[in-house]
């Protein structure tokens, strides 16, 4: 058979030189044999270990909860527009999930990185708020269109809920539940949105499992991958 020219990138998430491919130093037949699922492989190729239960079911929370929101959001009004011109499945998915930003679906890193970084300093909800509005900064994950004190986003109670009951601890989202009531007594829609949920909860997930270090949580949070969560997720619903 054909030699396979050598490559000149090392991949340290897959590894396909064996008789089988490996995630994270996982063999593909371990996890099919396990029975793991989307939350374990997502698991294995963005943070390279194996989680626990709760949270690859937290993972998948998220990506099931977000795959759709009906057809006026920003994506899905783009891969609509361009499937109806004509364009195939790849140009009407991206057309989508290139709208994905700070104000739609793309705030969940930020949402992670201000939420963590005021909690971390002692900020009350009060110091960190105003001190977004003097820097002229929106607070990510705060805020919503149609949701509002009295219509609250059941994907962020059912995460909350979830988190609550499964998580060892959840500080952070506590702390943004604490933000969003100084947000809300300023004006109705300053609600927690799906993406400052899941911001929160992911400091949580990372901080509370006891699998990551603290240099690793911080270079995530700085990197910045989370939002890989809801361009995964909402995918789904574009391509549908
Ligand atoms: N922080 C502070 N003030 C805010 C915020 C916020 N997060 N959101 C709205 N406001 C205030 C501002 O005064 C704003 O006035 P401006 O336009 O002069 O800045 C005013 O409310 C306008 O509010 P709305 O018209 O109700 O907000 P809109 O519908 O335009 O925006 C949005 C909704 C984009 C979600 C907004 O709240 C926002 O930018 N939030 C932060 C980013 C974010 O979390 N995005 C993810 C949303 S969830 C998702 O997409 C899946
Ligand atoms: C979504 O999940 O698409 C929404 O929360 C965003 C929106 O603007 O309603």
């Amino acid at each position: 058979g054909k030699v396979r020219a050598p490559t000149h990138i090392i991949s340290t998430i897959s590894d396909d030189r064996g008789d089988e491919p490996c995630y994270a130093g996982v063999k593909m037949s371990s996890i099919i044999e396990q029975g793991l699922g989307v939350g374990d492989v997502i698991s294995l190729l963005w943070f390279k270990r194996s989680l626990p239960r709760y949270c690859t079911r937290f993972i998948e929370m998220c990506i099931m909860l977000c795959a759709d929101h009906g057809p006026c959001v920003s994506g899905a009004h783009n891969s609509i527009v361009t499937a109806r011109a004509g364009k195939d499945l790849v140009s009407s998915l991206v057309s989508g999930l290139l709208t994905i930003g700070p104000r739609f679906g793309g705030a969940i890193d930020d949402a992670a990185r201000y939420f963590k970084d005021a909690y971390d300093r002692g900020l009350t909800p009060y110091e960190f708020v105003e001190s977004m509005k003097k820097k002229g900064i929106r607070v990510p994950g705060i805020g919503h269109r149609i949701k509002s004190r009295d219509n609250r986003d059941k994907r962020v109670e059912f995460l909350q809920q979830y988190a609550r009951e499964n998580f060892p601890s959840v500080k952070y989202m506590e702390y943004a539940v604490q933000v969003e009531t100084y947000t809300l007594s300023k004006a109705n829609n300053l609600v927690m949105n799906v993406d400052g949920a899941i911001g929160s909860l992911f400091l949580d997930l990372l901080a509370g499992s006891g699998l990551f270090t603290k240099p690793e949580i911080d270079e995530i949070v700085e990197i910045g991958y989370l939002n890989g969560l809801f361009v995964l997720a909402r995918s789904i619903g574009l391509i549908g």
